[in-house]
């Protein structure tokens, strides 16, 4: 089992965020976690890389409890799981590259980063990285420059200077238009596919979920209350994960990327479902 979650909760004085959450992912999978605002898919991926401690529960990613980690073992472990952010937390006025370099920051004096003393080594490797996701002629721009899909790209390849085994995003397309969110859902989707690092994306909108998830988790008032495929995802379970009342409506949960047939990887699903 590459990831087991057992029983998580994370209170916040007497309420769960996060409540008795369980889940396992067999081998290296595009995983959704959707739901309506406040079911607790934010708390539940800060928990994962150590950014908010779990009150309670396991999770265990390749037999190890990621959860009981501290000191050096704990920061190893939150640079092997990069985080996507929906505001991109780049340095605004910062040049794209140096933005990309700090993705080495863990590796790194304070003092040599402090001066910008990159190693050319590292550089090489952002350049290369900002070309494979098509970004290399923004290199030298601040950016605040770029626009939205890109300045998500550039948070990505800072994500893969730490060359992750996992990649959490949170929300990554919410504050981006329908363009740009898909050119951002598939570079997530090809880092996946080519690299198999593991994403497990927050995900607001159901069409986005269906389209690009091998797997997906719905959340609820801190349960899950759905987990399957993105064809068991039907119009019934959405009204479920996102609560049942006649204002329900798909296009109130939608990013308005075009509508595409599911993946139809459905062995690949339940292979990692298994
Ligand atoms: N630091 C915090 N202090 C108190 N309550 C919090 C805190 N963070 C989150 N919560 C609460 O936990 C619940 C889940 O929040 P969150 O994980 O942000 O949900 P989501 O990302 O699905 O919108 C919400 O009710 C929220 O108000
Ligand atoms: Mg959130």
């Amino acid at each position: 089992m590459l990831l087991d979650v057992r029983n998580v909760s994370r209170l916040f004085g007497t309420k769960a965020a996060v409540d008795e959450v369980s889940f396992s992912v067999a081998r290296s999978g595009f995983v959704g976690v959707i739901g309506r605002s406040g079911a607790g898919k934010s708390t539940f991926l800060r928990m994962m890389n150590r950014l908010t401690d779990a009150t309670s529960g396991e999770i265990l990613f390749e037999g190890r409890d990621i959860l009981a980690l501290t000191g050096a073992e704990k920061r190893d472990w939150q640079s092997q799981c990069a985080m996507i952010f929906q505001q991109f937390n780049l340095v605004p006025r910062m040049d794209v590259v140096s933005n990309v370099l700090h993705g080495t920051l863990a590796h790194r004096s304070t003092l040599a980063s402090m001066f910008g003393f990159w190693p050319d080594d590292d550089v090489l490797k952002a350049l290369a990285i900002l070309d494979r996701l098509g970004i290399a002629e923004q290199a030298s721009k601040r950016a605040e420059a770029l626009s939205g899909g890109q300045q998500q790209r550039v948070a990505i390849a800072r994500a893969l200077m730490q060359d992750p085994k996992v990649i959490l995003a949170d929300e990554p397309i919410a504050s981006l238009d329908p363009m740009n969110a898909q050119v951002v859902m598939d570079t997530l989707r090809r880092i996946h596919d080519e690299d198999n690092r593991m994403v497990i994306a927050n995900l607001h909108t159901l069409d986005t979920a269906r389209r690009y998830c091998d797997r997906v988790i719905g959340m609820r008032d801190g349960r899950i209350v759905f987990d399957g495929t993105p064809d068991q995802l039907t119009t019934g379970v959405a009204r479920d994960i996102y609560g049942a009342d006649a204002s329900f409506s798909e296009s109130a949960t939608s990013t308005s990327i075009d509508a595409l047939p599911s993946r139809g990887d459905d062995a690949y699903a339940r292979e990692m479902l298994a």
